[in-house]
């Protein structure tokens, strides 16, 4: 086995007792890590053929939510109008339910990100899109019990040369870390490549905001980093479900959390910012794309 946090090989524990978000005390299987010398739960879950299916359903329709919304993302639209129209879509035609709405206080049904925001950007009526703004919009959608979590950006009409490659690469950081998706992969691994591939085109790595385990919980173990070195980390196996979501940035990777809505992520110099996301399941050979856009050839 190996520790979660460090990568190193954990000494197995049987069972501990673990104290879970102030809930009773449950009997799981953790390890303590002979590097680090911490006590890791061992909370991955792995998900059966029964379960994959429902999150194939969606991934599929989390995807179909960013079809949908591709022709009305164009300058004069507000982000407000953008959450109103996917909120309707993923309620009343998907029949499935928006899962960032009242997540922990989140108002809206999406995230819509415009230029140096991060991520996690409110949507709001007085943020109208105009030419050369880039924007993310993140959506999750729950179904049958399942999350699929998926993000792509936009650019609204033209944009300079510099602003298009940071877009590109980000996109490109998301899919070679795909393409190494299979069981015996680390994370590390999957950190690492992409932040070669963002640093060789001297882009940064946002620090604070990961991908993460998905599955009936919409963040759940691992915390799936962008950065890394090959070798180190959990091993991935089949079965698991994971986001990678990688966010880079034109100037340093330092982030901004705002006191004044709790949500907003924005980079401290105030420079651009990019993001993509797929939710991912570990086959036995390699990687199902569950989000996958019908542009998207994996
Ligand atoms: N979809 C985001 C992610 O990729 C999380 C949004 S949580 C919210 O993990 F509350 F901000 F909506
Ligand atoms: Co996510
Ligand atoms: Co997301």
């Amino acid at each position: 086995m190996h520790c979660a946090a460090c990568g190193a090989g954990g000494q197995a524990v049987s069972i501990a007792q673990v104290l879970l978000y102030n809930g009773p005390a449950l009997n799981i299987p953790a390890v303590i890590c002979q590097s680090c010398k911490r006590l890791h739960t061992m909370a991955i879950s792995i998900k059966t053929p029964q379960e994959l299916e429902k999150m194939r359903v969606a991934g599929r329709l989390a995807a179909e939510v960013l079809e949908m919304i591709g022709p009305y993302v164009q300058a004069g639209v507000s982000t407000g109008e953008l959450d109103r129209l996917c909120h309707d879509y993923i309620v009343n035609v998907q029949q499935a339910i928006p899962a960032p709405l009242n997540y922990n206080g989140f108002p809206k049904s999406i995230c819509t990100s415009v230029n140096h925001v991060v991520c996690h950007g409110i949507p709001s009526d007085a943020k109208i899109l105009k030419k050369g703004d880039i924007i993310n919009i993140d959506v999750t959608v729950i179904k049958d019990g399942y999350h699929g979590d998926t993000s792509k950006m936009f650019v609204i009409d033209e944009v300079p040369a510099h602003v298009g490659r940071l877009v590109e690469v980000t996109k490109q950081c998301l899919y070679r870390a795909i393409e190494i998706v299979r069981p015996g992969t680390r994370l590390g691994d999957i950190g690492h490549v992409i932040q070669s591939l963002a640093e060789s085109n001297h882009f940064s790595v946002v620090r604070e905001y990961c991908g993460h385990g998905i599955g009936r919980i919409f963040h759940e173990d691992p915390q799936v980093l962008h950065f890394g070195k090959p070798g180190t980390g959990v091993v991935l196996q089949e079965g698991m479900t994971f986001t990678i979501e990688p966010m880079l940035n034109a100037g340093t990777h330092h982030t901004k959390l705002s006191k004044s809505d709790g949500w907003t992520v924005t980079t401290r110099d105030r420079r651009l910012s990019a993001q993509w996301e797929h939710t991912l399941a570990v086959t036995s050979d390699g990687v199902e794309v569950l989000t996958r856009r019908s542009d998207e050839h994996f």
